[in-house]
């Protein structure tokens, strides 16, 4: 195996979650989109399943064939919702692989009520109240939601906004946002229809809006051990779920005034050793991160140098008793230092989700 793996903490992860649950008191649809956020779907929704009573209620992805996967992969019983609008040409997937697709547009109420239907089928909606990107407009979504409640084969389990802002220090217009789905609701309510299991609050949210918690909570980032933002209250003692490490691959010496890597941008100013790691580009290594990380190696921190390569970095570990083989940190902690995907992030002038996902499936995951 490569001396480069992630190591995927999985009691953290259901550390996250259980602390996610025991402050929300709510029900919890687990977002796994992105190969869950790029720790592997599959061994993150075995884990949350083994916690009996507690485990989740849901689970959310974003495209249907990632629902297929969780399906053919594992023994998961719960729904799964993808985010994604409802598609025609997947209704036989829908039925066959028991997934919950999100209705986001009058067109896909069109579809769907021309569609013969043989037998119930189960479906979300996803309202606009602010995000501008999917689901039915806010302020036409009662009339909308009526239609599709008469359609007898349409079963509606649930109604859900997703907020643009939650994880901004202004709450302002994720309150907005939470008026106006709360009036959709009310409105829905005098009518009578049933709209099953009601959700908004991602990780933002579920930090700092205590009132957007309905029925369910859905986060994503938080359960792997991040913030999702600089902004939010700390309100949760997160701890990260994904450490990268590996270990020193080559030494050499490099002279005063000689360079390091691709179009030369470290030149030694002393006569200094550099280590090579097996990991570059292409397993998730922004080249953006050049010159700019930190790497631990037996409780020191050391600068990496030089250009990143696709499958390469190069660290100065100066005079230092560093040997080939030895192990390092490239994202984790030792006694003395911690390395986290905020770290990376702000170099990049990203979020932390970027840096997992971008974790490359080059890398071997390896759960603990
Ligand atoms: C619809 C929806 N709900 C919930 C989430 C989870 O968000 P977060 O990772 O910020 O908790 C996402 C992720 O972007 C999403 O698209």
């Amino acid at each position: 195996m490569r001396s480069t793996f992630a190591e995927i903490n999985l009691s953290n992860l259901r550390y996250n979650y259980l602390l996610i649950r025991r402050k929300t008191k709510r029900k919890v649809m687990v977002v796994v989109k992105a190969n869950a956020y790029g720790h592997g779907v599959i061994p993150v929704v075995e884990a949350l399943n083994k916690l009996g009573l507690k485990r989740p209620e849901y689970y959310g992805v974003a495209l249907t064939e990632e629902a297929i996967e969780i399906r053919q992969k594992s023994k998961i019983d719960q729904p799964i919702l993808t985010f994604s609008p409802f598609c025609k040409d997947e209704i036989n997937e829908y039925y066959k692989y028991g997934i919950l697709p999100s209705i986001c547009s009058k067109r896909e109420i069109r579809n769907l009520n021309s569609l013969k239907l043989r037998k119930k089928l189960y479906v979300q909606i996803n309202v606009d109240t602010g995000m501008g990107r999917l689901g039915l407009q806010f302020d036409e979504a009662e009339n909308l939601i009526k239609k599709i409640s008469l359609n007898k084969n349409i079963v509606i389990d649930g109604i859900y906004t997703h907020f643009a802002t939650s994880d901004e220090f202004d709450k302002t217009f994720a309150n907005l946002q939470l008026k106006r789905f709360i009036n959709l609701l009310n409105k829905l309510k005098s009518s009578r229809i049933h709209l099953g299991i009601v959700h908004a609050a991602n990780s933002g949210a579920i930090l700092d809006l205590p009132d957007s918690y309905f029925d369910m909570v859905r986060p994503g980032i938080s359960l792997y051990g991040y913030f999702p933002s600089m902004e939010t209250s700390e309100s949760l003692d997160l701890k990260p779920v994904m450490y990268i490490k590996s270990k020193v691959s080559t030494i050499k010496k490099i002279r005063t005034k000689e360079s390091v890597s691709y179009g030369r941008k470290f030149i030694a100013n002393k006569d200094t050793k550099v280590a090579t790691l097996p990991i570059g580009y292409a397993d998730g290594i922004s080249r953006g991160l050049s010159n700019k990380m930190k790497i631990i190696i037996k409780d020191k921190l050391y600068n990496q140098v030089g250009r990143v390569t696709m499958d390469r970095i190069s660290v100065d570990i100066e005079n230092a008793n560093v040997k080939v083989g030895d192990n390092v940190i490239i994202l984790g902690k030792s006694k003395k230092y911690k390395i986290d995907a905020w770290d990376w992030a702000k170099q990049l002038n990203t979020i932390p989700y970027e840096i997992t996902c971008n974790i490359s499936s080059r890398v071997p995951r390896v759960y603990r």
